[in-house]
């Protein structure tokens, strides 16, 4: 048993406790895990490299073989082979792929190792979802940090609103660049496609227009 001592801190989405951890790190010098954060790395990573996210194995050595540097490039920052990838991971889709690389236990396993190697002295406080029952069960303290659905819904509806429209515009750049480049069925017009812009059309224009595109095929 490691005598450096962990504050374990697991809870559901939105229980906040990503900010408590932090704060708690702080006030006592101790260094922190993010460990929501490599689970996003993954999945953006098995991603980027077009992984089948049903291929446990690849996922797996994937896990094993990422090269991942923390607030190399600023506080909070993830650099990913090099890569900034802080927003990336911060984005929807990286917290849809955490989830589904997190449901891989291959994955677990290969990323358990990492998660060990940030016990460090003086201390660690780790956040995650199974810092206390299965990464740290030796912790020297273990929260389990909750709050309502409804709160956690306020709470998330806060966040989207405090990132703004710079950062929704940010996300919605990097997902299409991602959908437009990638190998198979990148996202494009197809040869014979009719191109229609809804930006300033309302939803009953657009419905109206299809239809009369719609009705000149077929006479
Ligand atoms: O904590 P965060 O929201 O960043 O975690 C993203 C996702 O990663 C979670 O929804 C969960 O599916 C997964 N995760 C996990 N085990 C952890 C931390 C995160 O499965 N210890």
């Amino acid at each position: 048993m490691s005598e450096i001592p962990v504050i374990a801190i697991d809870g559901p989405s939105g229980s906040g406790k990503g900010t408590i951890a932090e704060q708690v790190a702080k006030q006592l010098g101790f260094g922190l895990l993010d460990s929501g954060a490599l689970y996003r790395i993954l999945g953006i990573a098995a991603h980027k490299a077009n992984l089948d996210l049903a291929n446990h194995s690849q996922v797996a050595d994937l896990a094993r073989t990422l090269e991942i540097e923390f607030g190399s490039n600023g506080p909070g920052s993830v650099i990913l082979n090099g890569e900034d990838v802080s927003a990336a991971i911060r984005t929807d889709l990286g917290s849809d792929l955490a989830s589904q690389v997190g449901a891989i236990p291959a994955a677990r396993d290969a990323l358990f190792e990492r998660q060990l190697q940030f016990r460090n002295a003086p201390g660690l406080v780790a956040d995650g979802r199974d810092m206390g029952t299965v990464v740290f069960p030796d912790a020297s303290l273990k929260i389990f940090l909750t709050a309502s659905v409804s709160e956690r819904a306020q709470r998330r509806y806060k966040q989207l609103i405090a990132k703004g429209i710079d950062a929704i515009l940010r996300d919605l750049k990097e997902r299409d660049k991602r959908d437009t480049e990638r190998p198979v069925s990148p996202l494009k017009p197809a040869e014979d496609a009719v191109i229609l812009d809804s930006s300033d059309l309302t939803i009953e224009e657009v419905v109206d227009q299809v239809l009369v595109l719609f009705a000149a095929k077929r006479s």
